[in-house]
């Protein structure tokens, strides 16, 4: 089956390229670079020893995913395709929603002229409201957003689910928790356009030199450390959940919602120290204030993925920070845009 993968120059959907077209899958991209690079899906070729259709292309452009969608017999189609920097979110909200409401609209107009009925859609853990208990479950009250990154997913989610039950779309709809780690090869991995927002990119770039120090944001939670707890999920786990969701859409139709994590919380020091395993040194770091925002603790129950989807993530936090340094330390500038 082809497999339509929008996004798939970012970070997880290189990954999860990868992992399709080692499972036997024929995959199409189409990605505008407007935060990735070629030389992504070079190495994707390479890793796979596929050839495979790349479009430089937006998805808003009805033209170009209309002839990508009547010169290949796609079957389904994962959606990647999206701004998701927190901060820039709130300087750019126009931009947020025009970019991620009208890609993902154009993408389901698109599928049904084409007569294409399945979408896995990248959510995220970000939907749900902040007052909840944890562990998360799909059933956990979402909304009440902090940004308006957060209102996109929760709208996109919304008008996939409104799409799907009056349109004939079968969704599922992912929420990940925190996606950390790169492929084992150290040949593709996260390569932020510009400072890292998020921890895992933070810490790497400053091991190999390019940050002085990390802060880190916040020691006075009601954590076991006080620093933030989240679950750190492993983006080849992240990508192998896509393929299990692909099987699922085959066999369903409606709209499913399943959260992609470990079930397991790490707190911002306990990473730190995992990373500074990883690398055989010590890693700067700085105690400052929390940043506006941040919840304590956050984390996935992961009992329905693994029941309906059949998919548990396997690799640990040691794995990731061993292969995020690998592709760190032999790739220092990222891809080098
Ligand atoms: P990424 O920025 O690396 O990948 C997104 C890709 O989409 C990029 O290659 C970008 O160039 C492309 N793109 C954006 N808008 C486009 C458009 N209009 N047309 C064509 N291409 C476009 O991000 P990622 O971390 O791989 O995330 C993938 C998806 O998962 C996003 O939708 C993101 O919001 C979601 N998500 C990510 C995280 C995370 O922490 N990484 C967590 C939850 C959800
Ligand atoms: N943190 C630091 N220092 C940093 C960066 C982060 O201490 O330089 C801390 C944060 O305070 C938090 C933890 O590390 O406790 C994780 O922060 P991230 O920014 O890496 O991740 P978030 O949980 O804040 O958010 C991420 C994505 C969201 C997504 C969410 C759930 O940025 O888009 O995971 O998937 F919605």
């Amino acid at each position: 089956m082809t497999v339509l993968v929008t996004g798939g120059a970012g970070y997880i959907g290189s990954h999860t390229c990868l992992e399709l077209l080692g499972q036997g899958y024929e995959v199409v991209v189409v990605d505008n670079f407007c935060n990735s690079s070629p030389e992504a899906v070079k190495r994707v070729k390479a890793l796979s020893g596929k050839e495979f259709e790349f479009y430089e292309a937006d998805v808003r452009d009805e033209k170009a995913l209309g002839d990508v969608f009547r010169r290949h017999d796609i079957g389904c189609v994962i959606h990647f395709a999206g701004l998701k920097a927190v901060g820039e979110s709130v300087q750019m909200p126009l931009r947020y929603y025009g970019n991620n409401l009208e890609s993902t609209i154009k993408l389901c107009e698109a599928m049904k002229r084409a007569g294409v009925n399945q979408i896995i859609f990248s959510s995220s853990a970000t939907v749900y409201n902040g007052e909840n208990a944890m562990p998360l479950t799909e059933a956990s009250r979402t909304g009440d957003c902090t940004n308006p990154y957060g209102w996109t997913k929760y709208m996109c989610e919304q008008i996939l689910r409104d799409a799907a039950a009056t349109e004939g779309l079968s969704v599922v709809l992912l929420r990940y928790f925190n996606p950390i780690g790169a492929h084992v090869s150290g040949q593709i991995g996260e390569d932020p356009a510009d400072i890292p927002n998020n921890l895992m990119p933070y810490i790497a770039q400053t091991a190999v030199g390019r940050r002085e120090y990390l802060r880190v944001f916040g020691s006075d939670y009601s954590t076991p450390d006080g620093t933030g707890v989240r679950d750190y999920i492993h983006v080849s786990d992240l990508a192998k959940g896509h393929v299990a969701a692909i099987q699922y859409c085959q066999k369903h139709t409606g709209c499913e919602v399943f959260n992609l994590g470990t079930g397991k919380g790490t707190s911002v020091l306990e990473l730190l120290r995992a990373f500074e395993k990883a690398v055989g040194k010590p890693i700067p770091y700085q105690i400052t204030e929390r940043r506006p925002g941040d919840l304590a603790t956050c984390y996935a129950a992961t009992e329905k993925a693994a029941e309906v989807l059949g998919w548990r993530a396997e690799k640990t936090i040691h794995d990731a920070c061993a292969d995020s340094w690998r592709w760190q330390s032999m790739n220092p500038m990222g891809y080098g845009k």
